[in-house]
């Protein structure tokens, strides 16, 4: 049986790399490198990396890497992996993370299980920062996606990991390991198809997963759902045998700022089948991943409360399984929401839209007053966007600029879609206050267009991860399948804080 992760023992040292008590040392070297770092490396192995270089067999390219043997006879490591960056002014957060990553997997592959990383190059970020993206990129390689796997291959984890830079980055380097683990816990999850991860064992795992100081869990059933008027919500869960459930997770630290409450809220459907009108069967089963949403804003919680930061959040989690049966919503049925408007559900592919519709009427009423929803919304949104940009909606302008902040510190990419008013009349219905599918123009944003009816006046945003939830091919910092994106993105919101906006 395959394990889906371990998070390795890290600690910094500001030891010399020849002290360093591992197997393999790993050092980054940007494509501008200077001569004497490269004569200093040399030392170390023999000349191999000039040679390298020399031959063009190793440019620095970001990412690039070339594993050889320390030869020096004092140094403790038998072998060095240098990994290559890129332009210097190009080392931004995203790319000394895929680095950490890249480099990791390197070692694993090597099977080498105690490393360390020399904090030689600093690209363009400060020193805090730059270790906590390390060791969280050391962390997020630590990851298979083989869980159900019976062969017992050898996964060749990392036992030790060893930062070598300044001891006062320790802090930063514990917050990077523990983000770095609730990615993978996110990832786990996402990974899981729907026959083992159903609205209710989603509820469960995820309040688990969040189970640590400062949260208290809430899980609603679906009587409790009823009694709240959640008519989008029991609209799409009526098809499937399996019963809704509503997260529900509260962080109130002591001492928070009043009056501010940052409410997250994510998709969870932990299968999306399309309903009556049911998906094409090619691609279908990645429709286990619909509930990434969830499990983002969950993991994101989650690293908050560790952290402590200083900040009043909760997070909402509607969790259903979107399926066929004589019990299912019909194409033309009208759905009463929580909030009292009605919807004509024209399409029962469009799901995402009516459980966040209720959850997010439902974060308002539990006092959020900054809302951010996160969700595997739309297909559009992979054509207008792609697969590695998240899109972005919301108001006002302040609080979207906030998020892309955080975004560019958390190095993940976001970009901006418009909300203009003329959408609004695209979701008109002859029979009800709308329909949930307006069809084929502009779908990612009449989607959010639709989210805003239920989101309330204060500052709100809407992140479509459609397209970046999931890598369809694997990457040498990420295998395929789940991603973990925008977990990093939510916890930098809530490190900025969110008074004045
Ligand atoms: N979960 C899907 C969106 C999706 C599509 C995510 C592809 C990841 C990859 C969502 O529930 C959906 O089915 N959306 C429809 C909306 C349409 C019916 C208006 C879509 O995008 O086709
Ligand atoms: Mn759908
Ligand atoms: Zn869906």
């Amino acid at each position: 049986m395959h394990v889906p992760y371990e998070v390795p023992r890290l600690t910094v040292s500001d030891a010399t790399p020849g002290a360093a008590d591992v197997d393999l040392i790993i050092i980054p070297i940007a494509q501008d490198y200077t001569a004497p770092a490269v004569a200093a490396y040399d030392e170390v192995v023999d000349g191999e990396l000039s040679a390298a270089l020399e031959r063009g067999e190793f440019r620095a390219q970001a990412c690039e890497l070339l594993v050889a043997r320390a030869s020096r006879r004092e140094w403790r490591a038998r072998r060095v992996v240098f990994i290559g960056g890129g332009p210097r002014a190009g080392i931004d957060a995203e790319r000394m993370r895929r680095m950490a990553a890249t480099a990791a997997q390197a070692a694993r592959q090597q099977r080498h299980q105690r490393v360390a990383w020399l904090d030689a190059e600093a690209g363009t970020l400060e020193t805090a920062a730059r270790v906590e993206l390390i060791a969280e990129g050391l962390t997020i390689a630590n990851f298979d996606n083989g869980l159900h796997k019976s062969t017992n291959d050898r996964q060749g984890f990392i036992t030790e990991a060893v930062i070598l830079a300044p001891a006062e980055a320790g802090a930063a380097a514990a917050t990077g390991r523990m983000t770095g683990e609730s990615i993978n816990a996110a990832r786990v999850l996402i990974n899981e198809p729907g026959n083992f991860l159903t609205p209710r064992i989603l509820a469960d795992k995820a309040r688990d997963l969040a189970s640590v100081p400062g949260i208290t869990a809430e899980i609603l059933d679906e009587a409790a759902i009823a009694a709240l008027g959640m008519g989008m919500l029991l609209g799409v869960a009526c098809g499937s045998a399996e019963p809704p459930r509503l997260l529900v997770l509260r962080y109130e630290p002591a001492g928070a700022p009043a009056g501010q409450v940052l409410g997250l809220v994510g998709k969870g459907v932990t299968f999306d089948s399309g309903g009556i009108s049911i998906k094409p069967a090619d691609g279908m089963e990645r429709m286990k991943d619909d509930m990434a949403g969830g499990a983002t804003v969950v993991a994101a919680l989650r690293s908050i409360a560790l952290q402590k930061l200083p900040i009043r959040a909760l997070a909402v989690v509607p969790m259903v399984e979107n399926m066929v049966s004589g019990k299912a919503t019909r194409p033309g049925d009208i759905l009463r929401s929580a909030s009292g408007l009605t919807v004509e559900v024209n399409n029962t592919d469009a799901e995402g839209r009516l459980i966040l519709g209720d959850a997010l009427w439902y974060a308002r009423r539990l006092g959020a007053t900054h809302v951010i929803d996160v969700a595997t919304l739309t297909g559009a949104v992979v054509v207008a966007l792609g697969k590695t940009t998240t899109g972005l909606f919301g108001t006002p302008e302040p609080w979207l600029a906030r998020i892309r902040a955080a975004a560019a510190a958390a190095g993940e990419k976001l970009w901006p879609m418009p909300l203009f008013e003329d959408y609004r009349e695209l979701l008109k219905s002859e029979i009800a206050d709308m329909v949930n599918s307006p069809g084929r123009p502009a779908g990612s944003i009449t989607a959010a267009m639709f989210l805003k009816e239920f989101a309330g006046s204060g500052p709100w945003a809407h992140l479509d991860i459609a397209g970046t939830a999931w890598a369809e091919e694997s990457k040498p910092w990420q295998p395929k399948g789940a991603t973990g994106a925008m977990i990093r993105t939510l916890v930098d919101v809530a490190r900025g804080g969110i008074s004045g906006v």
